[in-house]
């Protein structure tokens, strides 16, 4: 059974995930309307992963006795200056991100809920691949700086990346 404490927390949790989401929507919107399908394709995968977060709480929330809330969404940004602006701000969204799945953790452990201290382990172990891909992609795109042939490839080439990024990680 969750605290009501806990289940604050894991709610505050949820609201966010569903926020990463909608974020990561209108960076794909923004990349389409550009011609950057790579990208754009990149980003809807990333907005239905943040989806799949999201619905994992939901899940978790409900199944231990709380009750899951869905909430009113603050409006993403949907304009950015660059590409490189828009992943330098999906970086700083996951850093965030993962500061508050800290968070959370701290809360378990203060309340002694070791269950939810291990749910929430899944999230610790994903931040951090999150945060190695969004990193990832910022080298790449420090290195192309303004050439136009560098950028066509990056937009060809992005889904390798969060592939790559991907299996890299521990089996759930
Ligand atoms: Fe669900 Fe990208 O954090």
């Amino acid at each position: 059974m969750l605290s009501k404490n806990i289940e604050k927390a894991l709610n505050d949790q949820i609201k966010i995930e569903a926020e990463s989401s909608q974020i990561y929507l209108a960076m794909a919107c923004w990349a389409e309307v550009k011609g950057l399908e790579g990208v754009a394709g990149f980003m809807y995968d990333q907005s239905n992963e943040e989806r799949d977060h999201m619905l994992k709480l939901i899940k978790f929330v409900n199944e231990r006795g709380g009750h899951a809330q869905i909430s009113e969404l603050a409006a993403p940004n949907v304009t950015f200056t660059s590409f490189k602006e828009m992943f330098e701000k999906l970086f700083d969204h996951e850093v965030f991100v993962s500061n508050s799945i800290n968070e959370l953790v701290h809360i378990s452990l203060q309340e002694k809920d070791y269950a939810t201290h291990n749910f929430l382990q899944w999230y610790v172990s994903e931040q951090i691949e999150e945060e190695a891909m969004a990193r990832t992609i910022l080298d790449k795109i420090n290195l192309i700086g303004d050439d136009k042939g560098g950028l066509y490839l990056f937009d060809r080439d992005i889904q390798q990346i969060s592939i790559s990024t991907a299996s890299t990680e521990n089996p759930q």
